[in-house]
């Protein structure tokens, strides 16, 4: 299992050490939300931000795009130093258009769903990205619940996938901890992001190996 530690849920007042110490703590990509309060009911940050993360990192940077109209705005966030970059599905009517813009640059593309959205609505777009972003909390805030009824969804995208493209990697995002990362493992998701479960506990480095699945 890759972890990616959601940086929202950091101490923003003490951002790059906050940022050091997930790296340190073996992190694999760290996971960045942008919102903009129109998508979502919540305001972050654009593109400038992300250029100066990725100037005291070597994290790769996993960019998860929650705002409308995304195709506008892709390659400034490539340009800021994006490596993975997911989109939502539900917030353009330019999938393909945007899976392009991404590949083009040759950065990872992920097409992400919320709750809501059915697997079958984005079925046709499988073959052509590097990962599905299955949201288990509505997006918008750190620290909410996970909501269980997904993970018949995860199934169900992990079967498809299995058969038609077996590359493409499974990320979901929200409300994960040590406890409910078990299934998630058994489901056969490959990256999790994690915000509160790994910056609101004492010791980084656990919380990421715990994370992690590793038996030992
Ligand atoms: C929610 C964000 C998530 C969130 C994860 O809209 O996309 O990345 O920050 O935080 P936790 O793990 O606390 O739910
Ligand atoms: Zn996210």
């Amino acid at each position: 299992m890759r972890v990616a530690p959601s940086i929202i849920a950091a101490n923003f007042t003490k951002f790059q050490e906050e940022i050091k110490r997930v790296e340190k703590a073996n992190a694999d990509l760290l996971h960045l939300d942008v919102m903009d309060g129109v998508f979502v009911p919540n305001i972050t940050f654009g593109p400038l931000i992300v250029k100066a993360i990725n100037e005291i990192t070597d994290m790769e940077l996993d960019v998860h795009l929650m705002i409308v109209k995304p195709e506008k705005y892709l390659r400034q966030f490539i340009e800021a130093g994006a490596d993975w970059i997911s989109f939502h599905a539900e917030a353009t009517e330019t999938t393909d258009e945007c899976i392009k813009i991404i590949r083009e640059q040759n950065k990872k593309v992920g097409l992400a769903i919320s709750p809501p959205t059915p697997f079958d609505r984005v079925k046709k777009y499988v073959d052509k990205l590097d990962f599905i972003l299955i949201m288990t909390v509505n997006p918008g805030f750190y620290g909410q619940k996970f909501l269980p009824e997904i993970l018949k969804k995860i199934e169900q995208t992990k079967d498809w996938i299995v058969t038609h493209k077996p590359d493409c990697l499974i990320q979901v995002d929200g409300g994960i901890n040590s406890r409910n990362v078990v299934e998630l493992d058994r489901a056969g998701v490959d990256i999790v992001v994690a915000g509160a479960a790994v910056f609101k506990s004492d010791d980084y480095k656990k919380a990421i190996k715990d994370l992690k699945c590793l038996k030992v």
